[in-house]
């Protein structure tokens, strides 16, 4: 079955992408400066970040690296593009002005969530940083201006976890053994049991793993995180898990990935906050409803990690009716933008919403066509293709 489905390039081993001339100049582009069309250069979620933030919804601000970077740094063995990292600077000053806060400030530190992004979905195989920017001293700034300690240790225990094991490639059992471990002593059952103090040492300990199993101690400069983050995200095109799902899935090895730095914003920091993801409407029947799940007082992975069980979307409607209101006709504006059902993602921060991410939702051939009658639109909209290949129970992700 795996001859059937390799292609030319695993049989030789992947190949280099060589950089294309066109693309390769302008290297980063501030969300705001992209759109929807851009797929090929910002990948799919840079595209969809772009356009978010172009028609106006509330997108946290950010910038995107292009696929052509990471061609090119492959191309130069694993090298960035001379500069690259002044164009990085100069990018993050813009969010930094914006969010009116300062990337390694103590007092009033920017943190950076650094997203991977290819043209398509490869659901698994690269992965996302949170909270980068974090070190002894913005973390004292942070648990200072949010008045919140065991929120600001949460947040560098998470990122010196996602860190270790995204960047510095610690196995991921090997710290939430110690978090299992520290849960116990703790007589802890979930994390969220876990006050300020268990945080700190929970991180220390992480840190140390770090250590013992890489020799390197943990990087406390937040450009060099930066540096080493996006850095990773390059790597990890070329990784084997990637190659190989490129094979089986057919998707061409020089594409590359795009990497998006984004200002984080927080769904953990209290009642008013939230995290989720809904489809536009049910991608089984088609019903013009949000579809999804949310959870109160949570950060971006907590959802999908199987932590906590996350509650229908629905009950948001009750908790947060304001923030439901305004999530439902954002949800209803990039349907019609798009044509198409979305699948999205949200974080409310003490009652703000932010969207994070919009991409083409999967849905059932039935679904097709309903959206596509109730949306008063030709029947072309649902391809033959798409009614044939539909078939079974909806899976959640298409295109990202
Ligand atoms: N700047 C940010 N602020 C808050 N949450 C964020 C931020 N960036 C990413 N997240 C959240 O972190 C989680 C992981 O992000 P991301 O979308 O990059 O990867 P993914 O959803 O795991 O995979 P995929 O690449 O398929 O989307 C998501 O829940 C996302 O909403
Ligand atoms: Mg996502």
């Amino acid at each position: 079955m795996a001859t059937r489905t390799r292609t030319r390039a695993t049989r030789r081993g992947p190949r280099a992408p060589r950089p294309r001339q066109a693309s390769a100049r302008k290297r980063i582009w501030l969300f705001e400066e992209g759109n929807a069309s851009m797929r090929d250069l910002l990948g799919g979620k840079g595209a969809g970040l772009a356009e978010m933030s172009r028609v106006g919804l509330p997108v946290p601000p950010g910038f995107t690296i292009t696929t052509a970077v990471c061609n090119e740094y492959n191309a130069r063995g694993r090298t960035f593009p001379p500069g690259l990292m002044d164009e990085v600077r100069r990018a993050l000053g813009v969010v930094e002005r914006r969010m009116g806060k300062r990337f390694g400030d103590p007092r009033n530190p920017l943190l950076v969530s650094v997203r991977s992004g290819a043209k398509f979905s490869m659901p698994g195989m690269m992965d996302t940083v949170l909270n980068l920017g974090l070190n002894e001293e913005t973390l004292r700034g942070l648990g200072a201006l949010t008045g919140d300690e065991r929120f600001a240790q949460d947040a560098h225990r998470r990122f010196v976890q996602m860190f270790g094991k995204i960047v510095l490639d610690v196995p991921g059992e090997k710290f939430e053994e110690l978090l299992a471990a520290r849960k116990r002593r703790a007589g802890a059952t979930l994390d969220t049991d876990l006050g300020a103090g268990d945080l700190r040492e929970i991180a220390r300990e992480f840190k140390a793993l770090i250590t013992r199993e890489k020799g390197v101690e943990f990087p406390t400069d937040p450009w060099v995180q930066l540096e080493m983050a996006i850095r990773a995200v390059f790597d990890s095109w070329m990784g084997k898990r990637a190659v190989d799902y490129r094979n089986f899935n057919k998707i061409p090895h020089d594409l590359g990935t795009a990497v998006n730095v984004q200002a984080m914003v927080f769904g953990n920091m209290g009642a008013e906050s939230a995290t989720g993801v809904a489809f536009t409407r049910n991608p089984a029947t088609g019903e013009k409803r949000l579809y999804g799940e949310y959870l109160p007082n949570a950060q971006g992975e907590d959802v999908v990690a199987g932590i906590r069980t996350p509650h229908p979307i629905a009950e948001m409607e009750r908790e947060l009716p304001g923030v439901y209101r305004q999530f439902q006709a954002v949800a209803s504006m990039l349907e019609r933008h798009y044509k198409d059902m979305q699948d999205l993602e949200f974080t409310v921060e003490r009652g703000k919403l932010w969207m994070l991410q919009t991409r083409a939702g999967k849905r059932t051939a039935q679904a097709a066509v309903k959206a596509a009658w109730s949306r008063s639109r030709s029947i072309s909209s649902c391809s033959p293709d798409s009614i044939r290949k539909t078939r079974g129970p909806p899976s959640a992700r298409a295109s990202s």
